[in-house]
Formats: C-alpha cells, sequence, structure tokens
C-alpha cells in the first residue's frame, strides 16, 4: 500500500490517502491540544504510545466483535485504516462523572454513573464540539435514526469490554468518546482509542493517568500513558 497525499491535518493526527481508495494512512504525532487547540505542546514519544496504545484496543475490540476500521500497524507512528465516510456526531459514555459534566450539572467529580450516561456532540472545532441530541442529528442529516441507534450499541458495548480490561490492571474507566463512520454501508468504529480521549483513574489513588494530566498541567503526560499501557499488557516497544 503506497502513502499517498495529505488529506487532512487534525489536532493529533494526520491523514493520508493511499493508492487503494479503501484504505487511509493514519500518522499520530507528538502535538498534544486542548481547550480546543487553543494549546497545544509536543510531548515525546506521544504519537508512537498512542499508536500502540489503539492498535491494541482494536484488537481486542475486534476480537469481541466490533467491527473497527484498523487493518495494520505499519511502523511507530502510523496505521492502515479503512477509510469511512465519517458522521460528524462523537459518542461520549460515562461511568463516573468528570469534565464537562461536572461543569454543567454542579456533580461532585468521581460520583458514580449507573446506568452509565450516553452523550452526543456535534463535531465541530469552530462551535466547540457543542452537546447535541439524537433529534437534532437526525433532523439536520448527520445520521439516520437506525445509525445512532447502532453507534449507540456499540458504544455501550465497547464501555463493557474496556471496563473489564481496565479493571485488571486496577484502573477505572471514567469515561471516553468514540467516533464511527460508515463502510460499505455498516457502522464501523472509528478514529482512535487512546489515552487522548478518555480518562482513566487509578483505582485506589484515583489518580488521573489520561489527557487530563495535560488540560490541567498536572506533568508527566506520556509517563501516565505508559503506565496505563503497562497495566493493561500494550507492548511498547
Ligand atoms: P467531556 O467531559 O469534556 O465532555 O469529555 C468526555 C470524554 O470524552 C473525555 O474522556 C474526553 C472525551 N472527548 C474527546 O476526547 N473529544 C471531544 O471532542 C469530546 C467532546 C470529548
Amino acid at each position: 500500500m503506497q502513502k499517498q497525499q495529505l488529506l487532512y491535518k487534525g489536532k493529533a493526527k494526520s491523514v493520508y490517502e493511499t493508492d487503494d481508495n479503501d484504505f487511509l494512512i493514519l500518522h499520530f504525532r507528538d502535538d498534544t491540544s486542548a481547550f480546543n487547540g487553543e494549546r497545544v505542546e509536543q510531548l515525546a514519544r506521544k504519537g508512537q504510545v498512542n499508536n500502540r496504545f489503539n492498535a491494541f484496543i482494536m484488537q481486542k475490540l475486534s476480537e469481541a466483535g466490533i467491527e473497527t476500521h484498523f487493518e495494520k500497524q505499519l511502523s511507530d507512528n502510523e496505521v492502515l485504516v479503512k477509510r469511512l465516510e465519517m458522521i460528524p456526531v462523537e459518542c461520549v459514555v460515562r461511568n463516573f462523572a468528570a469534565g464537562s459534566l461536572v461543569r454543567r450539572l454542579g456533580l461532585e467529580e468521581g460520583q458514580a454513573l449507573t446506568p452509565p450516561t450516553f452523550e452526543l456532540f456535534f463535531k465541530d472545532d469552530a462551535l466547540g464540539d457543542p452537546m447535541v441530541n439524537e433529534s437534532l442529528s437526525i433532523t439536520l442529516g448527520w445520521a439516520t435514526a437506525e445509525q445512532l441507534e447502532e453507534m449507540k450499541r456499540l458504544t455501550y458495548q465497547v464501555n463493557e469490554v474496556l471496563k473489564a480490561m481496565f479493571e485488571v490492571g486496577d484502573l477505572m474507566l471514567v469515561d471516553f468518546k468514540l467516533e464511527f463512520g460508515v463502510y460499505h454501508g455498516r457502522i464501523v468504529l472509528g478514529d482512535e482509542f487512546s489515552p487522548d480521549g478518555c480518562r482513566i483513574w487509578d483505582k485506589t489513588t484515583k489518580k488521573k493517568l489520561d489527557k487530563d494530566r495535560f488540560r490541567q498541567s498536572l506533568g508527566d503526560v506520556i509517563e501516565a500513558y505508559e503506565e496505563v499501557a503497562q497495566r493493561i499488557g500494550v507492548p511498547l516497544d
């Protein structure tokens, strides 16, 4: 598979076309951004750690019967994926209150959410990824009711698989964000799963081991990602 021109440069990944229209190459960069791109820094090893982390998780999800765009890790920073027609709606599941939910509803950080909640956000940088709902998503043509139903079902299924995986490493999966797309008519998991797009805490100390370390300037960001990787068995070298 030949890497061709740059299709799109996101905040942390660059997307390249290949000589096969059904596949793309994602390049994980070291760029780390927060507050909708207001703060951007280079964190050494991040691209490589997230690429390996994502490959491991995508393979576990695939083994659990969840179809993903992941095909094959190509290099330290690159992965070959199926080319999806992305749905511009992000799916968020929360097992414990944190982040925007705490700010919005005044909940206590760490409050257990039973059953876990499911939220939708419109993927739009200029608008700051506002929270939306199913009705808006259908009316505005972002997805059909059937697609949204499938995305919700799959997101909850991912939650069950990953909660159990993190539990083994004495870690709490607090919340996470997924993005889906359409591939030959099927809803398929796209984008990435890494500590950039989820919250993971140590079960005992509640130490934050995800991108909140960057957002809140807590330090040792990549060291925390590596600790999570090591605890759940992601091969890092
Ligand atoms: P939030 O608390 O900021 O709404 O985020 C919930 C989870 O989803 C958190 O793990 C971060 C992740 N997320 C992203 O990675 N990107 C996004 O654009 C959004 C809305 C959430």
